[in-house]
Formats: C-alpha cells, structure tokens, sequence
C-alpha cells in the first residue's frame, strides 16, 4: 500500500510548472496556489492544487495529514548542479593573498590553487573525504538543497579519481540528498604528470572512464577549457570519446578567457559553466544551443570579479542557472541562496529567474526532469519557509532559511528537532 501524506494549507505554492526553459520571466508568470496544498503518494508528488480540493482524495486514500502552524510558503526543493564539495585541506593562504593582490592564476602557476588541493585530496582517503561531503551536505540541507551535484577533479591520477568517484558514491546514499557525480578529471594537468595534455588526456578516456563506466560511478564529464587548463584543441578527443561511451558533458567555460562556451555548443555538452568572460558572441552562441549556461556567483565573490552577464543571457533567450560552485579554492562560501541573491541585485534578475535557476533550470543542466518543479509524479523535493510570500526569500538576500525540508516524500529536516 502505497503511503499518503497532506501537507498544507499552504499561504502560497509556488509549483514552477510549465514555465519555459529559456528566457526572461516576470514574477507574473511564477505558478502561485493560494491556500494550496501537496498530497505525497510515497517518495512523490500524487497531485498539488487548493488544499481544500485536495482534501477528497486525501480522505479516500486515508492519506496522514501534515498540518502547519506558521505561515508557509511551500517551494521546490533546489538543485546545486555545480559544486566541488568532495576535498581535502584549506585555501585559506590563497584567499588571503588574493586578497593581498595576487591573481588565481599567479597562484596556480606558483604551485598553489587547484595543485594545493590535489596534494591534499592525495593524502586523504576514501573514508576521510566521504566524511566531509557529509559535512558540507549537511549544510546544504539547512539551506534547502534536495539534489547536489559533485565533481571528482583533485585526485588526477586513474587510481585518486576512482577513489574520489567512489568517495562521492558512497556519500550518495548516506545523504538526505541526491548526489549526482561528475568525472573532472580534465581539471589540469597534474604537475607530477610525465607526459603532455594530449597524453594525460588519453590515459584518462581510455582507462579512468571505462572504469567509471563499469562502476557505475558517474555518467557526467567535465573540463575546464581555460588558459592553463586546457585549450579547446586538446579537449576536442577527449570529449568525443566520452560522449561516445555514453557520457553527458559539462564544461568549465569562459572564466578567464573565452573558447570554453564553443566547446560546449560543438560537443552538444548539457551545460556551460562559469561564463564570466562571455563575449556577445559566447552569449549568442549559447542562446542558439540547447546548452544550459549556468552561473556561479560564489567564484565571482570569491575570487573578487565581474559575474557572468545573467541579465543578458537572458534577455538573449538562453537557459539560466545559477549555483554555487562550492570549492576550497574559488568558492568556499558555499551558500547558493546568498549568492544567487547578490547575483539578482547586480545584474538584475527577478525573483523568478533567481528560483527558476535554481530550481527547474537547474535540474536541466544536469539534464533531470524529475526534480525542480511540484507537479505530479515529480519527486517529492519540497522546501517550507516561514513566511506568507515568496519574495521575501531573494529580499532577505539567502538569510532566511526553509524551516522544513522534504526529500523524496520524507522530512529529512526541521528547525523544530
Ligand atoms: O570552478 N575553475 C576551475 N575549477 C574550480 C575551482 C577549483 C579550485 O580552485 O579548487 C572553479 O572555480
Ligand atoms: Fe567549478
């Protein structure tokens, strides 16, 4: 027998069904319910609508009533589809000579930067690392993440990839959340490699991806098509291959230079990452692509730089989503609500572009459509905030925070326990 629950009455239901994928959006266009209502048919959503039309169904299948005692407005759970939480050490150094006037880039070349966490992600093991994904996604919960992407990338050899692969796995089902695991092991060259980025590459499609595969580990690659990383050139091999095993592709895109975004409209990836360098023409090229260009707040204010042109990637008719990018380097704030706010005031996004990308669109960019928007069949991810209008979410600029979260039809957590 399947398990019923009603939650509600709900002073509003912003569902975020049957907006488009791409464009501006007006806060006219957000789905709102009224008094409305969520009727969970075990780990999903059975139907949404006015709680008092609910309550029939709800009767005939004896369903557990959830009632509340505050105001509340009831939001999809979010979605992170970008983030490096599976890490070793601190780049508190680099952060502080940043802000000391050296560049990112000064700092990689030096040896520090991603180098840094690589060495420190080396020493750790399996366990240790499995242990501070469970940390950090603790702290994503109380934030309303329900689905979090993570990304291998600092262990760059076949055997400290695997075990990061395998670290973020077994966080998988430890978490309240999803985890949705990306392969990123064309993050750089790794400076203890023998050999040239073509080699490293082809040692990588050949024998860490195969693995992968058969582990079934990840089904995401990702890399970062940057000066210093690498060029567009090289990665072109690198990510036929994968895509020919099956692997959906993401890029690391125009975050100091630009060429990371034709990569990604030529190579048919899911999604363009970063984007702070984007030119019209990267702007035009994406708004002419089904590539998902996601924006990441955190490593414009971590990094103390310009934010990837949202409005006008918009207003251009592209899909916008916006994550946190969560990493000990570029960004270590983590906190996706309080960026995706800052983000809304500098370049002017309304509030529902700001849920939307990190919600429906979000989901998108880690080509998900089960997640991201309350609507029948869909999972039963739901965010419940204390207060009687969604707007006041984005006002409070990521300072006020769901006081229950529902995961896959179950409460995974409350202020109140
Ligand atoms: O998305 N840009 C490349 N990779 C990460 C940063 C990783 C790090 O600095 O450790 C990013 O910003
Ligand atoms: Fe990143």
């Amino acid at each position: 027998m399947p398990r019923y629950r009603l939650l509600g009455p709900f002073d509003q239901v912003v569902t975020m069904t049957g907006m488009p994928l791409k464009g501006p959006l007006a806060d006219e266009q957000l789905p709102v319910l009224k008094q409305g209502g969520v009727l969970l048919e075990d780990e999903k959503i059975h139907s949404v609508g006015k709680y008092a039309d609910l309550l029939g169904t709800a009767n005939k299948v004896k369903a557990q009533m959830v009632e509340l005692e505050r105001p509340t407005v009831c939001l999809p759970g979010w979605i992170d589809a970008h983030t490096h939480i599976c890490f070793h050490g601190s780049r508190a150094k680099d952060y502080a000579l940043r802000n000391a006037g050296a560049s990112y880039q000064q700092i990689a070349r030096e040896g520090g930067g991603i180098w840094d966490t690589v060495r420190h992600t080396r020493q750790a093991s399996e366990h240790d690392l499995g242990e501070g994904i469970l940390l950090r996604t603790q702290a994503l919960l109380k934030n309303g993440i329900t689905t979090v992407e993570v990304k291998s990338g600092y262990g760059l050899t076949l055997e400290e990839e695997l075990k990061m692969l395998r670290a973020i796995k077994a966080a998988d089902r430890q978490a309240a959340q999803d985890l949705v695991s990306t392969c990123l092991a064309a993050h750089i060259l790794p400076k203890d490699y023998d050999g040239d980025h073509a080699a490293y590459l082809a040692e990588m499609a050949w024998e860490l991806l195969p693995r992968a595969k058969s582990e079934a580990l990840t089904n995401r690659v990702d890399a970062f098509v940057e000066e210093g990383a690498f060029s567009e050139s090289i990665i072109a091999p690198y990510f036929q291959k994968a895509r020919s095993m099956g692997f959906q592709l993401t890029v690391h895109a125009d975050q100091f230079t630009t060429g990371g975004t034709a990569v990604a409209v030529d190579h048919h990836a899911v999604s363009a990452d970063h984007l702070e360098a984007s030119t019209a023409k990267e702007i035009t090229l994406l708004s002419q692509s089904e590539v998902i260009a996601v924006a990441l707040p955190g490593a414009s204010i971590g990094l103390g730089c310009g934010f990837a042109p949202a409005r006008k990637l918009l207003d251009a008719g592209c899909a916008l989503a916006i994550a946190s990018d969560w990493n000990p380097g570029s960004a270590p704030m983590g906190d996706l609500l309080v960026q995706a706010s800052v983000l809304a005031t500098f370049e002017k996004l309304t509030n529902a572009e700001v849920l939307a990308g990190i919600s429906f669109r979000a989901a998108a960019a880690l080509g998900l459509q089960d997640r991201g928007h309350l609507s029948p069949g869909a999972l039963g991810d739901l965010n419940l905030y204390a207060t009687d209008h969604f707007r006041e979410i984005s006002y409070h600029q990521g300072m006020l925070k769901p006081y229950q979260v529902w995961k896959r039809g179950e409460k995974v957590f409350s202020v109140d326990e």
